[in-house]
């Protein structure tokens, strides 16, 4: 009988990224190309958040943050963000699909601008999931990289006004451990899609030494072979944190 050679996994050749920062970018210019309303662009997007959630765990990435909604995006139209919040709800409304799949879900950022409801649901999601192991998914939903690091600032001033901490003991660490953030590593990789090659405040403090990838494609296109594209080019940089 002859032996079926065992398939290579795409893992066996790439160093897998612990953790990946996404930027879900070109929603709005998708929708344009098919001359529909922008909110099916966002609706094709959370799509693709599932899908592109769900390879990086095959892929054996631990934790993937998606930036969902920025500090800035309530400058869109009501009804294009009645329209994402109405998304984060239906997905959250789903809950055992990531129950099924084992994956721990965290939001950061600034939830009191978000409604009540949704904030309740959030809430429900991070406690039934807390101890769902197979990968964390964190959604940065009216989140903001500036407005975060002046909020763990502000937390460690009040600690200095109450003389529980001394000035001399503000460090990185301290600062990290007031972020939204406390406890998940740093990113290894960010990956933008739709062309634009900026951070737009995600994640900055993070981000520290994380490695870029840029692609064209929109975020509703984006497909499993873009995201083992994105991981392959990761690989084979060459991280020196500052080293030689
Ligand atoms: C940026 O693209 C995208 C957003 C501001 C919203 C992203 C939200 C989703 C993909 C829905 C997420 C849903 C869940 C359940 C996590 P853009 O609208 O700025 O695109 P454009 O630059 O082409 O206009």
């Amino acid at each position: 009988m002859r032996l079926k050679r065992k398939k290579r996994d795409f893992t066996d050749n790439v160093l897998v990224p612990t953790h990946i920062g996404v930027i879900m970018d070109g929603n709005g210019r998708w929708a344009k190309k098919r001359l529909m309303p922008r909110k099916l662009g966002h609706k094709e997007g959370a799509k693709t958040f599932k899908k592109i959630a769900l390879a990086g765990k095959s892929m054996g990435v631990k934790y993937m943050t998606f930036y969902a909604f920025s500090t800035e995006n309530w400058k869109r139209p009501k009804d294009e963000v009645d329209a994402i919040m109405k998304l984060f709800e239906d997905y959250l409304d789903d809950v055992s699909s990531f129950e099924k799949e084992n994956i721990r879900l965290i939001f950061i950022g600034d939830r009191s601008a978000l409604s009540d409801v949704l904030q309740e649901k959030m809430k429900h999601a991070e406690e039934i999931s807390r101890d769902f192991d197979s990968m964390t998914v964190i959604l940065a939903v009216n989140y903001g990289g500036q407005s975060e690091i002046c909020q763990s600032v502000r937390k460690i001033a009040k600690k200095v006004k109450n003389k529980e901490l001394g000035i001399d003991e503000i460090n990185e660490e301290l600062i990290e451990d007031n972020l939204y953030t406390v406890g998940i590593p740093p990113v290894d990789l960010i990956i933008r899609p739709s062309g634009e090659m900026r951070l737009s405040n995600f994640l900055i403090w993070q981000s520290a030494y994380a490695e870029y990838y840029f692609t064209d494609i929109l975020w509703p296109d984006f497909t499993e072979k873009d995201l083992k594209n994105a991981i392959e080019t990761f690989s084979k940089r060459n991280r020196r944190f500052g080293g030689i």
